[in-house]
Formats: structure tokens, sequence, C-alpha cells
């Protein structure tokens, strides 16, 4: 790899801290002079659960999002034009970096919080979220063009929601190429650079208040929060725009939330099943595709998970 400027190798690795699922940090970078290119890469896409590389595109939107915030704390302006290429989905981003002036005092605290940000798979406290706390991580999500959808403890299809998380869980225990394609990311050796390794992969649990990935290395069972705070993440649209869309709304509502001590939890499962997506969306009335659920709470600090090198991330010929 050519020498890079120092300030675009922190931009680098202060972006590869986005979370992906199951960890695979799908992206792959290319570097010219002041230009940072961002392509999806298909080895590391979930091709059986996610066929579409829809979560693919939102982990690397997380990747853009970081990216932006990263440069504004060198002083410099990120330039980004989405899928810059129409016919080529992989095509990400193209971000431009040009000098700017310094960062403001909002964008130094979401630049801080790249490398607190983690995701939990813990029982959270059961001490509820203050509503203008809540209220500035869906601001975060409407800044960058999607919609955090509250699932409030007292609502009727919060049942239903539940039920369609168990169904899905229960769909991928029984498929074989679901359960090889998990076992190759998760319960990884723990000084491997990407993949969950065991230890993070957190309990399960039998109760029906918390939608909660069943892995299959899930360390036992555990009683969780009583009223956790749901939330889906919603686009206006289901194309690879609005999942890299997602993907930048997710990252900003995370870093909002480190910035009060809140974290997440994800449940995906149910988004990677065509039907159960679907009457997901049915049952809690939604008018945009759900892209992620989560839970959001109060909580121990889990240990960090690795990351690629920066050095690795980047494509041979940059
Ligand atoms: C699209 C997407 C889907 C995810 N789905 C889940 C999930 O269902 N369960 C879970 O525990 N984590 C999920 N995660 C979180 C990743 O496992 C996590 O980001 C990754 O392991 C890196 O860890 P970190 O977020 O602590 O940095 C998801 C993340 C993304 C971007």
């Amino acid at each position: 790899m050519e020498l890079l400027d120092a300030r675009i190798e922190r931009i680098l690795r202060a972006a590869g801290r986005a979370p992906s699922v199951h960890n695979t940090q799908p992206w792959q970078v290319r570097v010219h002079g002041n230009r940072v290119v961002v392509r999806a890469d298909p080895s590391r896409q979930l091709r059986h659960s996610d066929p579409q590389g829809r979560e693919m595109l939102i982990s690397c939107g997380a990747f853009v999002l970081n990216a932006r915030l990263a440069a504004r704390r060198e002083s410099l302006l990120p330039v980004v034009t989405v899928l810059p290429d129409p016919d080529d989905h992989l095509l990400v981003a193209e971000i431009g970096l040009r000098p700017g002036p310094g960062p403001d005092i909002d964008e130094l605290e979401l630049a801080v919080a790249i490398t607190r940000r983690v995701t939990t798979r813990s029982p959270f406290d059961d001490q509820p979220l203050d509503a203008d706390v809540l209220q500035a991580i869906q601001i975060a999500a409407h800044d960058e063009g999607a919609v955090l959808r509250l699932i409030q403890p007292s609502e009727p299809a919060r049942d239903q929601v539940m039920s369609l998380v168990r169904r899905a869980e229960a769909l991928a225990a029984e498929d074989p190429a679901a359960r090889g394609e998990e076992k190759a990311w998760t319960a990884v050796a723990p000084d491997r650079p990407d993949g969950i390794p065991q230890e993070m992969l957190g309990p399960w649990t039998f109760d029906d208040r918390s939608p909660v990935r069943r892995f299959l290395a899930s360390a036992g069972n555990a009683q969780f929060e009583q009223r956790s705070t749901m939330a889906v993440l919603l686009t206006a649209g289901d194309t690879p725009r609005d999942w890299i869309a997602a993907g930048q709304a997710l990252e900003r509502l995370l870093l909002v939330a480190t910035t009060y001590f809140v974290r997440a939890s994800f449940a995906t499962t149910v988004l990677e099943n065509p039907t159960t997506r679907h009457d997901l969306r049915q049952a809690l009335s939604l008018d945009a595709p759900p892209q992620m659920l989560m839970r959001l709470g109060y909580g121990t600090t889990p240990r960090r998970t690795l990351r690629r090198t920066v050095e690795d991330s980047v494509a041979p010929d940059a």
C-alpha cells in the first residue's frame, strides 16, 4: 500500500469502527489523492441471509457516516456522492475531502463518540429512556432522511412484533444454509479481526419482552429488562440508495445515543426473512419499509469488537 496521508488514515480507521452485520465489515476503499472511494465487498456479504445486499449496504452507509464525521474532525469538508454510478450499486460512495473550517462542537462530540459506540447484547437496566433523549435520537435519524419509529411498551402490536421475531428466529434455526453462514462469522477466535467472538454474543431470552437475536452459540438464558424501548428504522423506499441512507441514519442515531450513554441492541433476523419483514410492516401499519429493529437502553459497557487494519480494507492498487 502506498503511504496514506495521516489524516486519511485516521479517517479510514474511524470509519472502520462502523457497525456491520455480524461484524463482516463489508467495505473496501480506494484512495486517489484527496478522494476516498468506498465499495461494498461482496466477498463479505451474507449471501444467503442477505441476498440483495441490503444489510451489506446498511453497514457501508454507517462506514460513510463515520468517514464524514471523522473528516470534519480533521477540519476537512467531505463532499459525498452516493452511488455515483447508477449501474454499479457496489460503488457505494465517493468522498471528496476539501480543506474546511474546524469542527463545531456537535460534530466533534459525534466524531469522538465513534470509538465509544458499541453494540450490546446484554439485558438493559429497567430505567426508561427520557423523552428528550429519545427525541434527540429520533432527530438524528431524521437528519439523514430516515424515521425512527418507536414501538411503545403499551402498543398492542408489540406482541405481534415479538411473535414475528420468534418465528423468524425459529425459521432461521431450521435453515442449514443460514446456520452455516452464521457459523462462519460468529463465535470466532478472540483475535480474529472480523466476525463476533463467542464472549460477545450475549445470552438468549425465553421471555417475550425483548427482541434478541438467537445466535447458535448464544451463551445461555437471561432475564431481560421488563419494558424495553423498541424502535424500528424506516426509509422512504427500499433501494440500494435507501439502504445506504439507512446505514448513515443508523450510525448517526447510534452516535447521538452514545453521547447520552444510551446503547443499542439489534434483532434483525425478522427483517432478513421477506415474509416476517412483510408481516412486521403490516403489524405496525408502517407506511415505509423497515430496515433495522432495535432495543435502546442503559446498561453495562461491553468490550469493543476488533476491526481489520486500515491496510486490509484498502484495495491493493490504491
Ligand atoms: C445491518 C446490521 C444488522 C445487525 N443485526 C444484528 C443482530 O441481529 N443482532 C446483533 O446482536 N447485532 C446485530 N448487528 C450489530 C453487529 O453485530 C455489530 O455492529 C458488529 O458485531 C460490530 O460490533 P460493534 O457494533 O460493537 O462495533 C447488526 C448490525 C448491522 C449494521
